[in-house]
């Protein structure tokens, strides 16, 4: 089983990201793979609505410039994903909201293709 860790702090180091590597501690004990990856601090924007998700259908984002599409693809071969964000103004981060626009709607577009698949959050506050 892989479970793949989507961190939405720009801190390195910082609570999220630790938080983060707790939860994958006690999976790794468990005998899961894991991986932590960063969109805080990334050049990841949001969705631009242009809508060639649902013309392509390819599990591809047509915005190709940002590393959206090797992250959603991992997303994809994780059994489990785990978002992670500070408390920014009592919502997630810009950061991590933005890669969320992009993953929700690309999987929308591709048979709900995170159906089936185990979530959960970690939220880091002051
Ligand atoms: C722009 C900004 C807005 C924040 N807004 C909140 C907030 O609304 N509520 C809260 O509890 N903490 C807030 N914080 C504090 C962070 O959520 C908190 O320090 C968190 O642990 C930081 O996580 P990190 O080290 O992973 O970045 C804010 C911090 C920043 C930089």
């Amino acid at each position: 089983m892989q479970a793949l860790a989507i961190c939405g702090s720009p801190r390195r180091g910082g609570n999220t990201e630790l938080l983060l590597k707790e939860v994958l501690t006690e999976l790794n004990v468990a005998g899961w793979e894991t991986e932590l990856v960063k969109v805080g601090g990334t050049a990841i924007r949001g969705c631009i609505a242009c809508e060639k998700c649902f013309e392509n259908k390819d599990n591809e984002c047509s915005v190709k410039k940002d590393k959206f599409n090797d992250i959603f693809s991992k997303m994809l071969k994780a059994d489990a994903v785990i978002l992670g964000s500070p408390t920014y103004f009592a919502a997630v981060s810009a950061d991590l909201k933005a890669f969320i626009e992009r993953a929700g709607y690309v999987a929308y577009a591709n048979d709900h293709a995170f159906s089936g698949k185990i979530g959960a959050a970690v939220v880091a506050v002051r």
